[in-house]
């Protein structure tokens, strides 16, 4: 079995499947109508510019923005209506856009208090911060100090890290490269390249469009709430017109 069908949903669904949601803040209609899916192996980018919806997508995947249309599945359920808690039992590894560390918990506290929330086994726990180490071994030598204190970058490995513990087979990454260096930012773009070879599936937020294109298979854009275009990551490299067009690049 390969690694992608390991984590592939237990039918074979993909691991997330929107299909023209709608959802609200308050009364303002933001999503009118996202349509997207991401399969095991795959890294989705989802781009647009400020505003345009990307944060309020993953939100409302994570119930924590109100959906009151279409349908959220992930390996085949239907999440929405579900609490934010049940919805990351269901294999879903959450980055919010501001990477949030406990103050005053060492990196290797954070890994346990996810792993303690995933409500894995014992010995599964620690298989499972293992993981997150492997996935960046930056982050051994620093596992005892305070994890708010450590640089940008590092930050956004132990975020990254947490929310691969447990049992995660979908990733959400909000923005993991706001505010990095471009090598910094492009290490992660590599890194989460790699998590999605091994069999996760990725949806990627992002500004830094240049970034996901590099490492992407494909490549939704969001505006005003809806899906404006979506491609092959590898086509959409070889033609500056529609990046020019779509990206400001
Ligand atoms: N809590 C909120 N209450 C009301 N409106 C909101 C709220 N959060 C976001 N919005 C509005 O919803 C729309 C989409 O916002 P969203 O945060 O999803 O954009 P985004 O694509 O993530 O942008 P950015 O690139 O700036 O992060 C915007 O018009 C925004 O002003
Ligand atoms: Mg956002």
């Amino acid at each position: 079995m390969s690694a992608a069908e390991r984590v592939a949903g237990a039918d074979g669904a993909p691991l997330l499947e929107l299909d023209d949601v709608q959802a609200y803040y308050g009364l303002a209609h933001i999503l009118q109508g996202i349509t997207l899916t991401v399969r095991a192996g795959e890294l989705v980018a989802l781009l647009g510019r400020n505003g345009a919806g990307k944060t309020t997508t993953v939100k409302s995947i994570m119930g924590l923005v109100a959906v009151r249309g279409g349908r959220i599945r992930c390996a085949g359920r239907d999440v929405v209506g579900h609490a934010t808690e049940n919805i990351a039992q269901f294999g879903i590894g959450y980055v919010p856009e501001d990477r949030r560390m406990f103050p005053g918990l060492t990196v290797r506290e954070n890994f346990r208090l996810a792993a303690l929330g995933s409500r894995a086994p014992k010995g599964e726990q620690q298989a499972a911060q293992r993981r997150a180490l492997e996935v960046f071994p930056l982050l051994e030598k620093h596992l005892d100090r305070d994890a708010s204190r450590l640089s940008g970058g590092q930050q956004q490995m132990v975020a990254v890290g947490r929310a691969l513990i447990g049992g995660t087979k979908l990733l959400l990454v909000d923005e993991v490269t706001q505010g990095l260096a471009p090598n910094i930012a492009h290490d992660m773009g590599r890194t989460l390249r790699r998590v999605a070879d091994e069999g996760h599936g990725v949806l990627l937020v992002e500004q830094n469009a240049q970034m996901a294109l590099e490492v992407a298979d494909r490549v939704y854009v969001v505006d005003q709430g809806v899906i404006v275009h979506s491609g092959d990551a590898e086509q959409l490299r070889a033609d500056p017109a529609w990046m020019a067009e779509h990206l400001q690049l």
